[in-house]
């Protein structure tokens, strides 16, 4: 689905590189965790991840095709396929739940009365029903996150990419969060948690089998048992 082949990255042309020779593949329907303190890369990796960001040297392949031969439309094309539940959830604050969550279609050019019935069973399956009609600024952070979730898979996409999907919430939101997640999974789709909660990371161990990588000084590392 998502392959990265040596891959170096650095914000400042021949500056300083966050990290080097990272080769990761992620295979359909796999479970990854991302972990490592603030500053350490996890945006930034994710990003690579989703062809938001090219690498400095090294290969990344979205489905197969090399994104650096890729032109914008391709890129687009493959970022359909991938939702993103961004660190800052970047909602437009005066649309409400409902359309922020559609918008990813409006984009596409779907037609989005064709897709209220689908609308409306996601946000149920998330539990924000009743808050369809509201604004952003007046949702609790779980409510930000599981629209954020919705927003990400209303395409249907193969892998959902989630950074940080559970800053901000009480632990118990986060379970419901992550079991969201964990219940993707088993329908088929391919995903990665991007978090510094270690915490979260072993309560999952029970629900899922997943890999656990670990970034920081500059290298990725698959994370040792003893986590
Ligand atoms: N657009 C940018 N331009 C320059 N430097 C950046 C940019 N975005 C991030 N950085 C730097 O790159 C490093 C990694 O940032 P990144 O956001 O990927 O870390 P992170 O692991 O996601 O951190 P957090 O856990 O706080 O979200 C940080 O030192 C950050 O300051
Ligand atoms: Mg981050």
């Amino acid at each position: 689905m998502i392959e990265l082949d040596n891959v170096a990255y650095s914000y400042d042309f021949g500056g300083r590189e966050l990290f080097s020779d990272v080769s990761l593949k992620l295979s359909p329907g796999s479970f990854h965790f991302l972990t490592g303190p603030s500053g350490a890369g996890k945006t930034t990796f994710l990003k690579l991840c989703y062809g938001a960001l090219r690498p400095s040297s090294g290969a990344v392949r979205l489905f197969g095709e090399d994104l650096g031969e890729m032109g914008r439309d391709g890129v687009a094309l493959s970022r359909r396929r991938i939702g993103v539940v961004h660190q800052d959830c970047q909602f437009l604050d005066h649309l409400t739940v409902r359309e922020n969550v559609a918008l990813p279609l409006m984009v596409a050019g779907e037609d989005v009365t064709a897709e209220q019935a689908n609308l409306a069973e996601l946000l149920s399956w998330v539990g924000l029903s009743e808050r369809a009609d509201a604004l952003p600024p007046e949702l609790s952070g779980g409510e930000r996150q599981r629209a954020a979730l919705a927003r990400a898979v209303i395409m249907s996409p193969d892998v959902v990419l989630a950074d940080e999907p559970t800053g901000n919430i009480d632990w118990e939101m986060a379970q419901r969060l992550m079991r969201l997640l964990v219940e993707l999974n088993r329908m088929g789709k391919t995903i990665m948690i991007a978090t510094h909660d270690l915490g979260l990371v072993r309560a999952a161990k029970s629900q899922v089998q997943a890999r656990i990588l670990r970034i920081g000084g500059g290298r990725l590392q698959l994370a040792g048992a003893d986590l």
